[in-house]
C-alpha cells in the first residue's frame, strides 16, 4: 500500500500524511452518524454527570468506564449561550466496535495493509474517538505523546487520524514535531482505583518549538507514531474541524493493567480485518 519512500518518511519524521483515504461517501455517513449519536446520548450525559451531587467524581467515573462504550464528552469550561449539541468535544472510546457505521469504516483491509507496511505485526484496534472541534468553541489540545495515554511494553501505539473536514491553521489543524518520536516517553497517564494521575518518566519537558502545521484536506489520513509530540490549537474559525481517530496497538506487546483505558474481557481487541 505504501511506497518505500513513505515508509522511510514515517520512520524518519514520526508521521505520514496520506490524502484521499476516506471517501466522501464514508465521511458523509460518519459525520451524520456522529451527529445522531450525540443527539441520542445528550440526555444520558446530562443525567449521569450533571444531575449528581459530586460532579467531578461522576465525571471521572464516566470517563474511566468509557473504554468499551460509546460516550459523549463536553468541552471544558462554560461556553455561555451555547446549546449542548455545540458544546460536545468528542465521542469515545469504542465506536469502532459498537457502532455499525464506525465499525465498518474502521475494519478495512486497506488500513491493515498500511499497518503492515509500517511494521505492525498484529494490530489491535484499542480506541476510537470522534472529535468535533466545534467552530469558535473547540478548545486546544496540549502537546502530548499518545503513548502517555495508551502504553504498551514495548511501546507500539500508532494513531490513525482521519480528517472528516478540511483541517486548517484557523480551525485547529494538527501540529507535529518532525523526528520528535525519537526522544523517548516523557510521562504515563495511569489509573489507580477510580483515580488517574501522571507519572513522570523524564523530567525534561517536551519541546515547545519546532512543530509544523499539518493542514490537510478532508479525507486525509495522518499516521502518528505513538511517541511523536503533537498538539492542536483551538478552533478560531466558524468552520467545524471534525476528525475520527483510531489508536492501534501491537497485540504482541503487553498492554499494561494500569492504563486508564480498560476493556471488558468479553470485548477482546480485534484487528482491522478480523
Ligand atoms: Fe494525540
Amino acid at each position: 500500500m505504501l511506497t518505500k519512500k513513505q515508509v522511510l518518511d514515517f520512520e524518519e519524521f514520526g508521521f505520514l500524511v496520506l490524502p484521499d483515504m476516506a471517501k466522501p461517501s464514508s465521511r458523509k455517513e460518519m459525520i451524520s452518524q456522529a451527529s445522531e449519536l450525540v443527539q441520542s446520548m445528550k440526555a444520558e450525559w446530562f443525567e449521569s454527570v450533571f444531575s449528581t451531587q459530586n460532579q467531578e467524581e461522576s465525571s471521572n467515573t464516566y470517563f474511566l468506564e468509557s473504554g468499551d462504550k460509546i460516550r459523549v464528552f463536553m468541552e471544558e469550561g462554560e461556553a455561555e449561550g451555547v446549546d449542548g449539541q455545540h458544546r460536545v468535544n468528542k465521542l469515545g472510546h469504542a465506536m469502532h466496535d459498537l457502532d455499525p457505521v464506525f465499525s465498518a469504516f474502521s475494519h478495512q483491509k486497506v488500513w491493515a495493509d498500511i499497518a503492515a507496511d509500517i511494521g505492525m505485526a498484529s494490530p489491535g484496534l484499542l480506541q476510537s474517538m470522534y472529535i468535533f472541534k466545534q467552530p469558535r468553541i473547540g478548545g486546544e489540545v496540549n502537546i502530548h505523546q499518545d503513548a502517555t495515554f495508551l502504553y504498551t511494553d514495548p511501546i507500539s501505539v500508532v494513531g490513525f487520524w482521519f480528517a472528516m473536514q478540511d483541517a486548517t491553521l484557523d480551525n485547529g489543524c494538527l501540529w507535529a514535531l518532525p523526528g520528535g518520536h525519537r526522544m523517548g516517553l516523557k510521562s504515563r497517564f495511569i489509573r489507580e482505583e477510580m483515580q488517574t494521575r501522571f507519572e513522570v518518566l523524564d523530567d525534561k519537558p517536551l519541546p515547545e518549538t519546532g512543530y509544523v502545521p499539518l493542514e490537510v484536506e478532508a479525507g486525509t489520513l495522518i499516521l502518528l507514531h505513538g511517541l511523536l509530540p503533537h498538539y492542536s490549537e483551538a478552533n478560531r474559525s466558524d468552520q467545524p474541524r471534525q476528525a475520527y481517530t483510531l489508536h492501534v496497538i501491537d497485540q504482541a506487546a503487553r498492554y499494561l493493567p494500569d492504563n486508564w483505558l480498560q476493556r471488558d474481557k468479553a470485548m477482546p481487541l480485534r484487528g482491522f480485518v478480523s
